[in-house]
This record gives structure tokens, C-alpha cells and sequence, in this order.
């Protein structure tokens, strides 16, 4: 993985890590055995030599810089960079392997170091595809259906679109008016809203059934029917917010949301209710994001002052720990200073809040819980091995692992849980 220091010599580098500096991991020289890297101070081909070359450039601008050198391969450029630097670290995932852990961890420390996240971050998968979009936005309506709410609503709300927009897109495709997202990083592109949309166009003119579990096995929540739902979006609905002129202005929206006249709202970062009218929304969804919220209180407190009356909330959550540890609920075996360090400056990460959290914060923010379909999943540990914070989960909460749930805006006070 890394180099550092002025220190350093060139050539063939360590693997290992041998401690932890401000800028990150230190790793130290060493020879590499074969590694498949592109070049390599071993074989001084043309590749190599100009490859050194680039190098020998970049390092005019290092003086007494604090030096990271991302996908260092064997390291042997960032000996060159430390030369002159104050300090030079090389990482190369690589060396890693498939060590998800190790590679939260290491991502974490790295955006300690101001700049770094942008750099780094690679999207956020789902919302990049437009069948994904499909499936999640039919399946939250086909369990608004089976749970009696409405099927029909006017305006969305979104929480943590993520890649797209695409779930919001299918909403207006198959006839919402108005949708507001929402998220704390601006990952969606018009590119790709772009290119979603037309998938997604082409999807409702097909009436293609919805994508299931074969090809999403990781997407809550699973139907009992996947066939396209014709009773929800039946012909007269479907035909008429598939117009062309319809089209037109949800492609116009995708194209400029400041537009006056747009449809579309993406607002990024939000972190105030304010951000919304009160009492203006039908719906309100997300997909994978409420574990990631920090302020979970505020963001359920802020869903129930958007919604109008009898609107409703819909929510996958996902519990398990994203690659942060090797048991699906081993990030509760972590202390909050270990957390701190695998979080670095990310702007998300997780919240590590159990089931009950939400479920509890759902009712006493006014929410009536009319749908809760958890899955469970075996634990490896007992509630007496997790961290201290963690001591006091429910046997119910070890083994929960995700869960869709659907709520409406209770207006009975009295039935607000205390
Ligand atoms: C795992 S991604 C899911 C993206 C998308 N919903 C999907 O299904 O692919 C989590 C998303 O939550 C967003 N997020 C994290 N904290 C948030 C917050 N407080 N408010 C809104 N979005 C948030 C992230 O930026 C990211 O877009």
C-alpha cells in the first residue's frame, strides 16, 4: 500500500501497515512480490519510464507539502514525491484485497485530510440504474396498495435520492405533479437523470413487470406478484401521464431544475424543515438512507410537517454495516472513538441505530405505523459483546436487519407515543 515521509526510498515498497499518521496509513518499504501492477521499477519499459516521468513532473509542486498519492501501485512514485515533500503517503486498495473493513477504515482516516472526500467518493450504486428505479418506486406502491393508502399522490417527497433522481423520475412518469428531493451530497448529474429518464419512459410504455428479487436480492421490499401493476397504473392513468406533452415537461424539469415552471426540486445539502412548505406533500419515500441520517429525530419531525394530513411516509431501512465490519451487525461491536476513526469527515456514514429507534421515533413524532415487514438475520453475537452504547438493544433489534415501513400523519395527539 503506502510510502511516507522525506524519508523514503524509491524502488520497491512495503505492503504493511506499520502505524497511523495525520495524513493517514504509514506503510513502509519493502519488496513486493508479483502484483500485477502496470509498472513496476522492475520493468523499466517504455510504460514505466514514462510513468517515472509524470512523476518527476508532479514533484515541482510538492516542496514541503503533506503528499497523498491515491492507487499508488508499488509505491515506488511516491518515493520519488517524498523526496521533496514533508510528508508522502501512497495507498493502493490493492494491497487490501478484499478486506471491505480495512477499506471503510482506511477511506474513513483518509478524509481526515481536507479535500479528500470529493476525491474519493464513487457514488452511491442503486439510482444509477433505471430499472432499479422502476422496481423501488412500483414497489413502495404496490405496498401503498396492499396497505390502503393512497396510490395516486400528487406530490413526492424523496429523502437521499442518491446517483439519480430516477425513483422521483418514475414517480412523475407514472402521473405525480410535483417531486422534492433531498440529500446531503450531490451525487445525481442532468446526464444521467437524463439517460434514466428515457429508460424509464420506455419501462412504463411497456408495462415491463417489475424487476424482483432474482435481480435485485438486496431490495426491500419483496412482492408476492412482480407482474406490472395494471390496477394501479391502469390505462386511462398510464395513457395520460404518458402524453407527449407530459413527457416534454418532466424532460424539460430534468433538464434545468431552476427552470420557473419545473417539477422537479433537488435541494442539496438540506438539513432545516424549512426547506419545505408545511402540509405540501402526498408521499414521501426513501430507499437505503435512513440508516445513513445523523439527525434522525429532526428528519422524522421534518417528514410529518411536510406531509398534508392524510399523507404518508414509506421507508426501506437497511440495518446491517455496509462493509464496516465482517458480521452483517458487527459495527455495534465498535466503540464510538472506532467509529469516529472509520467515519473520518465523510459527510454520511451510519447511524448505527437499531430498529427500535425508528420505530419509536416514527410514533413520537406523530406517525401511526401501519406497515412493518422486518427481515431477520441471524446474530453471531450476544447483546453482551457489543459496545457499551449498544448494551441495551432488544434481542428483537440484534436480529433485525432491515425493515419497509409505511406510516401515516396521525392527528390524534393522544395516540402520540410519550
Ligand atoms: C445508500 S445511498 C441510497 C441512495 C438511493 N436512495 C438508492 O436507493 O440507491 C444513501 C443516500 O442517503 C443520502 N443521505 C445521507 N444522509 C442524508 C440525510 N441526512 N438527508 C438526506 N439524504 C441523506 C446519501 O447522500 C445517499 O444519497
Amino acid at each position: 500500500m503506502t510510502e511516507t515521509g522525506s524519508s523514503a526510498s524509491g524502488g520497491r515498497l512495503a505492503h504493511r501497515a506499520s502505524g497511523l499518521a495525520t495524513s493517514g496509513f504509514i506503510l513502509q518499504g519493502r519488496a513486493l512480490g508479483p502484483d500485477c501492477e502496470r509498472v513496476h521499477p522492475d520493468f523499466e519499459d517504455a510504460n514505466f519510464i514514462n510513468h517515472r516521468k509524470a512523476y518527476q513532473f508532479i514533484s515541482q509542486w510538492v516542496a514541503d507539502k503533506v503528499v497523498l498519492d491515491m492507487e499508488c501501485g508499488t509505491g515506488y512514485g511516491t518515493a520519488i514525491l517524498a523526496e521533496l515533500a514533508k510528508h508522502a503517503t501512497g495507498i493502493d486498495y490493492s494491497d487490501i484485497g478484499e478486506n471491505m473493513k480495512l477499506k471503510q477504515l482506511i477511506f474513513g482516516m483518509v478524509t481526515f485530510a481536507p479535500g479528500m472526500y470529493p476525491l474519493l467518493a464513487k457514488g452511491t450504486g442503486g439510482t444509477d440504474s433505471a430499472r432499479y428505479c422502476y422496481s423501488v418506486w412500483l414497489r413502495h406502491l404496490v405496498m401503498a396498495q396492499k396497505n390502503g393508502l393512497n396510490t395516486h399522490p400528487k406530490t413526492v417527497a424523496e429523502i437521499g435520492p442518491g446517483d439519480s433522481i430516477g425513483i422521483g423520475l418514475a414517480a412523475l412518469i407514472s402521473g405525480c405533479d410535483e417531486y422534492f428531493a433531498f440529500d446531503v451530497v450531490k451525487h445525481a448529474d442532468i446526464g444521467r437523470n437524463l439517460a434514466i429518464f428515457e429508460e424509464l419512459v420506455t419501462l412504463f410504455k411497456n408495462r415491463t413487470p417489475i424487476p424482483d428479487h432474482n435481480e435485485w436480492p438486496e431490495v426491500d421490499p419483496r412482492l408476492e406478484d412482480y407482474r406490472f401493476p395494471a390496477k394501479i397504473l391502469d390505462d386511462v392513468r398510464l395513457n395520460t401521464a404518458l402524453e407527449s406533452s407530459r413527457i416534454d415537461e418532466i424532460r424539460n424539469s430534468v433538464r434545468d431544475f431552476q427552470r420557473k415552471d419545473s417539477i422537479i426540486s433537488y435541494e442539496v445539502p438540506w438539513y432545516e424543515a424549512n426547506v419545505l412548505k408545511k402540509e405540501s406533500i402526498d408521499m414521501i419515500y426513501s430507499q437505503a438512507v435512513l440508516e445513513h441520517v445523523d439527525d434522525l429525530r429532526n428528519t422524522y419531525a421534518a417528514m410529518y410537517s411536510w406531509l398534508k394530513p392524510a399523507g404518508y411516509i414509506s421507508h426501506a431501512i437497511d440495518f446491517k454495516c455496509h462493509g464496516t465490519a465482517d458480521e452483517w451487525n458487527g459495527h455495534w461491536l465498535y466503540s464510538d472513538f472506532f467509529w469516529k476513526l472509520m467515519r473520518g469527515k465523510r459527510p454520511y456514514l451510519l447511524n448505527r441505530e437499531p430498529y427500535s429507534t425508528h420505530i419509536r421515533l416514527m410514533k413520537s413524532e406523530g406517525f401511526r405505523v401501519i406497515c412493518d415487514n422486518k427481515t431477520t438475520s441471524e446474530s453471531k453475537y450476544t447483546v453482551d459483546q457489543l459496545a457499551s452504547r449498544f448494551k441495551c438493544i432488544s434481542e428483537e433489534d440484534l436480529v433485525t436487519s432491515r425493515t419497509f415501513v409505511q406510516g401515516v400523519k396521525n392527528f390524534s395527539t393522544t395516540e402520540r407515543a410519550a
